[in-house]
């Protein structure tokens, strides 16, 4: 078999067949495809798109191409959730002990930030202490005993999607839907989970722009976990705004804690029940939505899974005391208020700009190598629907100096949407598919 061919016949629009997969796979993994050709598959995918099958076949050939994680020695069913990638998106740190102080287990392997959307490894680090390199059996010790943990992913994990995911970087290729769906899901699929529960995020702040895309990639990822034998369930949740009104890594562990608290934003509340009762319905801890959802009320209203929290926080490494102290968190030198220079109603946010900014105050890195500051960010103040008056505060900006904030300031501005009329209700939750 010769690259070529799998080449012509993604172009002509044929399903590649299962050896042709496992060439292409061994190919990547073993470092034989040269660049080009690769590129020029990634193009053929990405105009002829692939059949569920020949996706499926992907996905599972990619996650058997490095380290495959094996759970079974942890007792109960497992559940991992993922998020497609958004901005000011801290529901892991809130899901995980509430799913956890529910009785189900939570295992769970993260990755870092990049570009515009954060990722929960580098919030966790913004906590002193806290260890995101835990070898695998000490990992696989502390959910046996607390309940819970979140580490960074093994570096052998689907080596084949490393490769793959830099070559589409600077391709223009990585807006293609299998793509996206047999990346995700492989390294799903080799982390080792029962089941998943997919946050697909939809707007101007995602991946995905529309609902209709962002169901097709939902589709195709249930697909994929299904047919590789694995329990999955999406829910399409909006990102057209920053979701609460943290964004950047140490005010996002702070809004984290208030949530658990009980004084925290109602979206991110409202995402992290959703998404919750997903996991213990797939868990089998509760027979349907409702019971799900009474369950974590219960323990969050009863402050059971902020106890979850500290006890996670505490056997990974991390100082607990940030809960009652959050002023022991990592703070940004300068804070200033951003003023609206009109009024009216917010209509919107240009939520991808934001995340942007909050990468340029060091929040975020554009490239993997660059390091992130973990005190940094903004806090929006206004969100979808709220009333504004010329003057009024929109937003805080935590940053490094009084340049880089005056920028962030001028920029959060111009993100902001304003209209006369107070606009349709944003809903947060489009839909599931399962
Ligand atoms: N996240 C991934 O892991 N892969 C993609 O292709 C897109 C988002």
């Amino acid at each position: 078999m010769r690259m070529i061919e799998i080449i012509s016949r993604k172009r002509d629009g044929y399903e590649h067949t299962e050896e042709e997969l496992d060439f292409l796979v061994r190919g990547i993994t073993e470092g034989r495809i040269p660049d080009y050709q690769l590129a020029a598959w990634c193009m053929a995918v990405y105009f002829q798109g692939m059949t569920p099958r020949e996706a499926r076949n992907l996905a599972v050939k990619m996650a058997a191409s490095g380290e495959q994680i094996d759970l079974s020695s942890i007792p109960g069913v497992k559940i991992d959730k993922h998020s497609t990638g958004g901005v000011g998106d801290k529901t892991s740190l809130v899901v995980a002990p509430l799913v956890a102080a529910a009785g189900v287990p939570v295992c769970k392997m993260s990755g870092r930030g990049l570009g515009h959307t954060g990722g929960t490894i580098d919030k966790l680090e913004s906590i002193p202490g806290y260890r995101t390199e835990l070898p695998i059996a000490e990992f696989f010790q502390q959910v046996r005993t607390v309940g819970l943990g979140i580490t960074g992913q093994s570096g052998n994990l689907v080596p084949a999607d490393k490769q793959l995911y830099a070559l589409r970087d600077v391709t223009g290729t990585v807006e293609s839907i299998p793509l996206i769906a047999t990346s995700i899901m492989s390294k799903k699929l080799a982390s080792g989970a029962d089941g998943f529960v997919l946050d697909v995020k939809v707007g101007n702040g995602a991946f995905m722009k529309s609902q209709e895309e962002a169901e097709r990639l939902a589709e195709l990822m249930v697909a994929i976990g299904k047919s590789a034998g694995r329990q999955t369930v999406a829910v399409l949740s909006s990102m057209e705004q920053p979701l609460g009104r943290a964004v950047g890594n140490a005010l996002e562990v702070k809004e984290a804690i208030a949530t658990l608290a009980g004084d925290g934003p109602a979206d991110l509340k409202e995402l992290s029940l959703v998404l919750g009762a997903q996991m213990l319905i797939l868990a089998g801890a509760a027979p349907d939505e409702e019971t799900a959802r009474r369950k974590l009320e219960i323990v969050l209203s009863s402050g059971q899974a902020l106890h979850y929290f500290e006890k996670w926080i505490k056997a990974q490494g991390g100082d607990p005391s940030i809960i009652d102290h959050p002023e022991r968190l990592p703070a940004a030198a300068v804070v200033r208020k951003v003023l609206s220079f009109g009024g009216g109603y917010v209509s919107g946010w240009e939520t991808e700009a934001l995340g942007l900014t909050a990468m340029r105050l060091g929040a975020g890195r554009e490239r993997k190598t660059d390091p992130v500051d973990h005190g940094v960010g903004l806090i929006i103040e206004k969100k979808i629907g709220d009333r504004v008056v010329a003057g009024e505060v929109i937003a805080q900006v935590h940053a490094r100096s009084e340049v880089e904030a005056a920028r962030a300031a001028e920029e959060i501005r111009t993100a902001l949407k304003l209209s006369a009329e107070p606009p349709a209700r944003a809903p947060l939750i489009f839909g599931y598919i399962v």
